[in-house]
This record gives structure tokens, C-alpha cells and sequence, in this order.
């Protein structure tokens, strides 16, 4: 198989007070393919991104066993190198687009100026560049739109011009977190439809970060899940929605409402707790104080299995773990 055009391994974060937000992910995202990386708040997905952009904040430190983008290796690229790539072969749409978009400047100038710095393009190559761009995002009157604020811009528009400005170098790998969070269900999914077909159109790698199985039922190849700073399984999605076997994958699977799986006025379930904020040096499954298969040995290292092609889970629990599927 071809090397995965972004290729993680061991990815490590941890933040100047002592927290691991990222203890030893591994992820790889494939060319013209939507990766959805799931999980609650606070269990590293932005994190992750982040590390990939080399974008994180200051204090924080970084390292991994393999960090590469289109054969590149990230860890040993320069400053200068590193924004070379951003935006421009790889390129991110962060979880806030108000904080991403500036206020102070039009829509026009921030697109253009991407293209600009990237591509040494003229000032109308550019502004072409946007306005196609915009239009190619479904947004109609785009000239007027250039010449607006941020904040003229209701938040589906603000999120279709993140989605534009992100495309404006042609990237091969998009980073999209959160895209939808903020937007009502309908906005949502012209937004979802939009990316899905830019990334059939333009042969995009996206990696997809989202808290919401229903989308990535409806737009991913492939999904990891992420927990406490690690990715606790990885499966092409109808094989995780079919046979998940980590224990907080089948939880989440199950705080989810199936037509034809759930009875009118039964509950859903939930999982009881929260994620932990794990210190540098912890040791064990960062789910084992929510895991009703929690076991003594579960405080040691854990190993990784597979369970089947290209699906692979991180617990103590193997061969025998469907045996105990009914007492869950
Ligand atoms: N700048 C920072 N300084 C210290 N800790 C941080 C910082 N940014 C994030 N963290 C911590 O790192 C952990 C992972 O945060 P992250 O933002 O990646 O979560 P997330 O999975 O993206 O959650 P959400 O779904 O809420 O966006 C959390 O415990 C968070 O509090
Ligand atoms: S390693 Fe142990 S605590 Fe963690 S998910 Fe598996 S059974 Fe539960
Ligand atoms: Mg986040």
C-alpha cells in the first residue's frame, strides 16, 4: 500500500502545567480520503491538529515517532519550512471561525492574502483566485462578498468563506475542525454536502474532527477515536459502526439514537463520568475509572490489537471481549 499522505506515529503533547493531551496517537489519512477523528471534549483532537500544523501554544512541547506529510518529515522541517506548507499544501479550518477570520480586515483582503504569500500572485490573479473560490463554495454576489466584514457575514457564510480561504492554494490535505459545531442542522448539512463534494471533486484528503457519530456515518472513510489523549481505535466506518470493540467506542455507538435499534421512550445510553485530564507519566487506559470491564492490569501498558483488516483497538480486552458483550 502507498504511503498515507499524512502519516502520524506517536505523536506526544503535553502542556507546560504537566497536562498529556496527546500520549502516542497514531493516525494516517490517505489521499482523496475523509478521516473523521471522534471523541468528547477535551480528549485531544484540536490538540492533534494543532501538533500537525506545528501551530501549538507556547509552552507546549511536541515530539513523535513519525510525523510526515506527502513524504516530508514535519519534526525536521524549519520554521520557514513549516509555513511554506500551511495553508497552502495543507490547510486548516479552526474550530472558531471568528477567532480564524479577522475582524479588523474584509473578507477579500484575508483570502487574497494567502494567495499572495503562497503563490506570488498579482493582486487581481488573486482576487479572481477568491472570487472563483467563493463561488465554488455556493456563494452567490461573491465580488460583493469580498468586500465585506466578518462580521457582516451570518455563520453558515463565515464558515463557506473558511472553507474557501482554506482552498485558495488548491491544498491536497484539508484539517477541518469542528466545521459545523456552531450551525444550525440544516446549515450543517449543506456545509457537510459542500466539503464531501470537494473532496470527491478536488481529490482532497480530509481530516474531519467532530464529537458527531451521525456525521461521520454520513461523511467519512475512516475513523479514529480518540481518548484521553490517545487513539483508542481506528476502523473503516462501517466496520466500526458494525463490530466496534473498544469498550468507549461501543458507548459512544450507544449514546446515539438507531431508528428500528431503539424503542420510543427508551433511553440512550450514556457513559457515566468524564474524561480525565491525564498528567505526563500516566500510565495505563486512560478509560479504566469509566470502564465497567475494568480490570487490575488495566493500570499496566495496553496492548494494541487487530480486529480485522485495517482495524486495530487499544484494551486488555481480546479474543474473549464478544463473550462478554451481552453483560455490558
Ligand atoms: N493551551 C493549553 N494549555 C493547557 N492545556 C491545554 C491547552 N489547550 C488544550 N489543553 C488541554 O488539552 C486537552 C485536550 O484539549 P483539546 O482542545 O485537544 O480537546 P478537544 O478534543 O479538541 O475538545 P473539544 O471537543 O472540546 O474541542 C484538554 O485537557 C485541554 O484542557
Ligand atoms: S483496557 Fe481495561 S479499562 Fe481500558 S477499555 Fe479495555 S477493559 Fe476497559
Ligand atoms: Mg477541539
Amino acid at each position: 500500500m502507498s504511503e498515507a499522505l499524512l502519516d502520524i506515529a506517536g505523536l506526544r503533547v503535553t502542556f507546560a502545567g504537566g497536562t498529556a493531551a496527546v500520549r502516542g496517537t497514531a493516525i494516517a489519512v490517505n489521499r482523496g480520503e475523509t478521516h473523521c477523528l471522534v471523541g468528547e471534549s477535551g480528549c485531544g483532537k484540536s490538540v492533534s491538529a494543532l501538533a500537525v500544523m506545528n501551530l501549538l501554544a507556547r509552552g507546549a512541547s511536541r515530539s513523535a515517532d513519525r510525523l510526515r506529510f506527502a513524504g516530508e518529515d514535519l519534526l525536521s522541517l524549519s520554521d520557514t519550512g513549516m509555513a511554506r506548507l500551511r495553508g497552502n499544501r495543507m490547510a486548516m479550518i479552526f474550530q472558531e471561525p471568528m477567532t480564524s477570520l479577522n475582524p479588523a480586515y474584509t473578507v477579500g483582503s484575508q483570502m487574497t492574502e494567502v494567495h499572495r504569500r503562497h503563490k506570488g500572485s498579482s493582486r487581481q490573479v488573486a482576487t479572481d483566485r477568491a472570487a472563483e473560490m467563493l463561488a465554488r463554495v455556493g456563494i452567490t454576489a461573491p465580488g460583493m462578498r469580498l468586500g465585506q466584514f466578518p462580521h457582516q457575514l451570518s455563520g453558515g457564510l463565515r464558515q463557506r468563506v473558511m472553507i474557501a480561504m482554506a482552498l485558495m492554494c488548491d491544498p491536497e490535505l484539508l484539517i477541518a475542525d469542528e466545521p459545523t459545531t456552531a450551525l444550525d442542522v440544516t446549515v450543517q448539512a449543506q456545509i457537510l454536502r459542500l466539503l464531501a463534494g470537494l473532496q470527491r471533486d478536488l481529490g482532497l484528503a480530509v481530516l474531519l474532527i467532530t464529537h458527531d457519530l451521525g456525521i461521520v456515518a454520513r461523511v467519512a472513510d475512516r475513523v479514529s477515536v480518540m481518548y484521553a489523549g490517545e487513539v483508542v481505535e481506528s476502523a473503516r466506518t462501517n466496520d466500526l459502526f458494525a463490530r466496534p470493540q473498544h469498550p468507549y467506542t461501543r458507548g459512544l455507538l450507544d449514546c446515539v439514537p438507531v431508528p428500528g435499534k431503539i424503542r420510543p421512550g427508551e433511553p440512550l445510553g450514556s457513559i457515566p463520568g468524564v474524561v480525565p485530564r491525564v498528567r505526563a507519566g500516566f500510565q495505563g487506559c486512560g478509560f479504566r475509572d469509566r470502564c465497567a470491564f475494568a480490570m487490575p492490569e488495566c493500570a499496566a501498558e495496553v496492548p494494541r490489537h487487530a480486529a480485522g483488516e485495517a482495524h486495530d483497538y487499544l484494551c486488555r480486552l481480546a479474543a474473549d471481549w464478544s463473550g462478554l458483550r451481552g453483560a455490558a
